[in-house]
């Protein structure tokens, strides 16, 4: 029976009508439009659907929306600001990082699988900022991507940590300064 839930959604609180064993994925594809998280499996295993919640990945398909009550979910469209949040900036930039690389890297190819793989890339980097390549690939073990995007993704992920660990502008700062003499 559809009982109103109130749940925070990119830092934004929401009142929905639903039945407590919906899946949080159909709440936030079908309440509050947003299309970040994917259904592709429904059964937990490939990640399209992936959210933070709590800053933890977690599969949006199989999460009853009760389950999240008290909590924080971040979807991909929230990424940005949980970023700048995470490293006190001021503002929020137009895309996480790790969004960015992908972009840089043109690691993606459909894209169906993209929204599981930088949600569960950000977080791996918001708990282990300069990730193994033996980490990276265990992190994204549980992400499947048809187009066997893989490689370009490890590249882009290890392009993010660079950034994000700050040691890419460190070394764009060097290059301009090393141009200008
Ligand atoms: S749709 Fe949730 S893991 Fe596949
Ligand atoms: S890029 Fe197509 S499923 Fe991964």
């Amino acid at each position: 029976m559809a009982a109103e839930i109130k749940i925070r959604v990119n830092e934004q609180v929401h009142s929905v009508s639903a039945a407590p064993d919906t899946p949080l994925l159909y709440v936030l594809s079908n309440d509050l439009q947003l299309q970040g998280p994917r259904f592709g499996c429904g059964l937990a295993q490939c990640g399209s659907c992936s959210v933070l919640v709590d800053g933890a990945e977690m599969r949006s398909c199989v999460i009853p929306v009760s389950a999240v009550v008290g909590k924080s979910v971040t979807t991909l469209e929230g990424l940005p600001a949980w970023y700048a949040k995470q490293k006190k900036l001021a503002k929020a930039p137009a895309l996480h990082p790790v969004q960015q690389a992908f972009i840089d890297e043109q690691a993606v190819q459909c894209g169906y699988c993209f929204n599981g793989m930088i949600i569960q890339a950000a977080e791996l980097l918001s708990k282990t900022p300069r990730p193994t390549e033996a980490q990276i690939r265990s992190a994204m073990n549980g992400h499947l991507c048809r187009c066997g995007a893989y490689p370009r993704v490890i590249k882009a992920i290890k392009r993010a940590a660079r950034i994000t660990s700050g040691v890419l502008h460190a070394a764009n700062d060097e290059a301009k300064a090393e141009v200008a003499r």
